[in-house]
């Protein structure tokens, strides 16, 4: 079969003939329809995603929609492998395939999947979230921030404030309130603190120093600081560590964890999965997919896509 394959995480991968390796006891074998260029897809192939074993050569690719041998459409995970999802076929276990209704559009649920579930599996096994409470998303302009807005409200949320760089996109985006993090640090504290002090949970994309800022304008600014503010650590794109001082710990009642591969049990993960399929399905999570075949996948690999979009390859 022909695949996207890695043999050096300095360049990006090729599109050539790959074997496929046996069938495992609970494995199945998939014929891919879609599989989405992740940002976790990227770490991987590049040999720098915590949660890989850095095997050479591989093939990247950590989801995908397709076929099983009797017909059914599925979607499924496959993100502990070198064997992924960019290719014609993929061995899934079948415990990890979740069916999908015929009709079902392959790209927008291979493009969706992974952005939506950081936040979904965040405020169900993380933090979990309970009716009517206020989620505030550090960095919402990515693929992952903007569904959060969305998924956030699905599950019960009574106010979402979103926070990013280039906020315009977050107009038709459904949040109750919008605070830029471009300017004088000084006005995005106080923003900051005015929209998002008094929440309940926060899902932060960022890290790094917007995250470290945006932590102690939120504690400075709550009016009962022993109130528990769940801080959810998910994304870094601003930085991977960030310096905190010592006092926003004592002082507040601030918890900070994350959500991720691994904090998240495999079994956990896919447990959540159909009812997200579900919600995808039924458009109630947006989606913007840019589809690309995969034989341009070595093209395609870094090549600019507009804000907001999901590369999605088609074998
Ligand atoms: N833990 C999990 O379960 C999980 C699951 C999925 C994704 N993630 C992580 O979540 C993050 C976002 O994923 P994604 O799929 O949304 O990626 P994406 O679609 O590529 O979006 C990333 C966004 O980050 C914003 N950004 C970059 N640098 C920034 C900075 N310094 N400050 C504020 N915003 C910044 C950019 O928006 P602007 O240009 O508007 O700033 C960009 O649109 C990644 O780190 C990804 O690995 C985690």
């Amino acid at each position: 079969m022909k695949a996207a394959v890695v043999r050096s995480f300095d360049a990006p991968p090729r599109y050539e003939a790959f074997e496929l390796p046996a069938l495992g006891e609970d494995d199945v074998r998939v014929d891919v329809l879609a599989a989405g260029l992740h940002p976790r897809v990227k770490s991987g192939a590049s040999g720098s995603h915590y949660a890989d074993e850095r095997v050479l050569p591989m093939i990247p690719g950590i989801d995908a929609v397709g076929r099983l041998p009797d017909g059914q459409l599925v979607y499924c995970v496959v993100h502990d492998t070198p064997y992924g999802t960019m290719a014609e076929q993929v061995v899934a276990d079948r415990r990890r395939c979740v069916p999908l209704p015929d009709g079902t559009d392959p790209a927008a649920i291979a493009a969706a999947m992974n952005p939506a579930m950081s936040s979904w599996l965040a405020l169900k096994l993380r933090a979990p979230i309970q009716q009517g409470q206020s989620v505030f998303v550090l960095g919402a302009t990515g693929n992952a921030g903007r569904m959060a807005l969305q998924v956030a409200k699905l599950l019960g949320a009574g106010r979402v404030i979103g926070a990013g760089r280039e906020v315009s996109r977050l107009e038709s985006a459904g949040a109750d309130e919008v605070v830029s993090l471009v300017g004088d640090p000084d006005s995005v504290a106080a923003a900051l603190g005015k929209a998002a002090g008094e929440c309940d949970i926060v899902l932060d994309y960022v890290w790094g120093k917007p995250a470290a800022d945006a932590m102690v304008a939120l504690l400075t600014a709550r009016r009962d600081r022993s109130r528990a503010l769940d801080w959810v650590q998910i994304g870094s794109v601003a930085g991977p560590t960030l310096e905190l001082p010592s006092a926003a710990l004592r002082s507040t009642n601030l918890r900070i964890m994350g959500s991720g591969q691994g904090s998240v049990s495999t079994r956990a993960i896919v447990g959540e999965l159909p009812q997200l399929a579900a919600e995808i399905v039924a458009g109630r999570i947006p989606v913007d997919v840019l589809r690309v075949p995969l034989a341009e996948v070595e093209r395609a690999w870094n090549a600019p896509v507009p804000a907001g979009r999901r590369v999605v390859f088609t074998p």
